[in-house]
């Protein structure tokens, strides 16, 4: 009798880039040196056997999301599938609330679920370092996704160390107004704004601070090398930028290539003072706190 169950549910986390320094393009992508947070805002995709060769995403899905070969859970699903070809199909559920192409991580996350989902509905003999060579190959925060924490990135930010973190930080996020904004096109921008940048050096003074667990010395060493690209593709996010900071956080950026914005609260009803504030002013806004674990299966 099959000890495999029929169905997994798997719950991954979004992520903010706390620093943020890009650099040259090398082999088509930039290099980059960033600090990873992932934050408390959760996608959660269910995965269950199905028919030999199926392979399918149902969901009610918001706009942007595809259900064909380009979605990133389909294509982490038939990356497993072809590498260790099993018996059964799966059919993917997935329940969104990652903003999309919101600058969270949250297409990576959806794929470091299916391949968590998929690895242990199919029994495969995979261990973690596999699973992050396999996210890597799909997408450069697929790794962080499934390791979660707080971690140093570097090349593309799919080689990871994790980063010792103390504490824990209250984040009041922002959603972008104007739709998403498209990865490589914040990048081009940034290519226009920066034709000659500098190789991306390790954020050291965030990553000490860090170790402190004092939100305040965190929120003095926050960056992100894309913000202005990202505001320059949509100018609102530098008013909202200020709209935060005099709501009383301690600091804000935008979230990797935007437009959610995040902004670090002093405590947690310091954030529930700034969320009420941004409230009030007409923005979308999610209190979440940090840093959480990665992919985990939770049924
Ligand atoms: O790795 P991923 O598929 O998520 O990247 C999407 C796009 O974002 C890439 O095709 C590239 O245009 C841009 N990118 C980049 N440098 C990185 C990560 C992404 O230029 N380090």
């Amino acid at each position: 009798m099959s000890m495999e169950p029929t169905m997994v549910k798997v719950r991954v986390p979004a992520k903010v880039n706390l620093g943020l320094a890009v650099g040259p393009v090398v082999s088509g992508y930039h290099q980059i040196a960033t600090v990873f947070q992932a934050v408390g805002l959760y996608d959660e995709l269910v995965a269950e056997l199905a028919e030999p060769g199926v392979c399918e995403l149902l969901g009610d899905l918001p706009d942007g999301v595809t259900v064909g070969e380009d979605n990133l859970a389909i294509r982490a699903a038939r990356l497993l599938m072809a590498r260790f070809e099993p018996t059964s199909g799966v059919r993917l559920r997935l329940r969104k609330r990652i903003p999309v192409a919101g600058g969270m991580a949250g297409g990576s996350a959806d794929a470091a679920a299916a391949l968590l989902a998929c690895s242990v509905l199919w029994d495969l003999d995979t261990d973690p370092d596999d699973l992050l060579m396999y996210g890597a190959q799909l997408g450069s925060d697929v790794p962080f996704a499934l390791m979660g924490g707080a971690a140093l990135g570097t090349d593309r930010g799919n080689r990871l160390a994790p980063a010792l973190s103390r504490g824990h930080y209250h984040w009041v996020l922002v959603f972008g107004a104007e739709g998403g904004l498209s990865t490589p096109e914040v990048y081009r921008r940034f290519d226009e704004l920066n034709p000659t940048p500098a190789s991306p050096s390790v954020p050291t003074d965030l990553l000490e601070a860090l170790t402190s667990g004092d939100p305040h010395a965190v929120a003095e060493q926050l960056f992100n090398d894309l913000q202005p690209a990202a505001i320059s593709l949509q100018p609102k996010l530098g008013e909202t930028l200020e709209a935060g900071r005099a709501a009383g956080a301690l600091a804000g950026i935008v979230s990797g290539s935007g437009p959610t914005t995040a902004f670090l609260a002093a405590s947690e009803s310091a954030a529930l003072d700034v969320a009420r504030q941004l409230k009030a002013e007409g923005h979308q806004v999610v209190r979440v706190q940090a840093p959480v674990a990665g992919a985990k299966i939770i049924g």
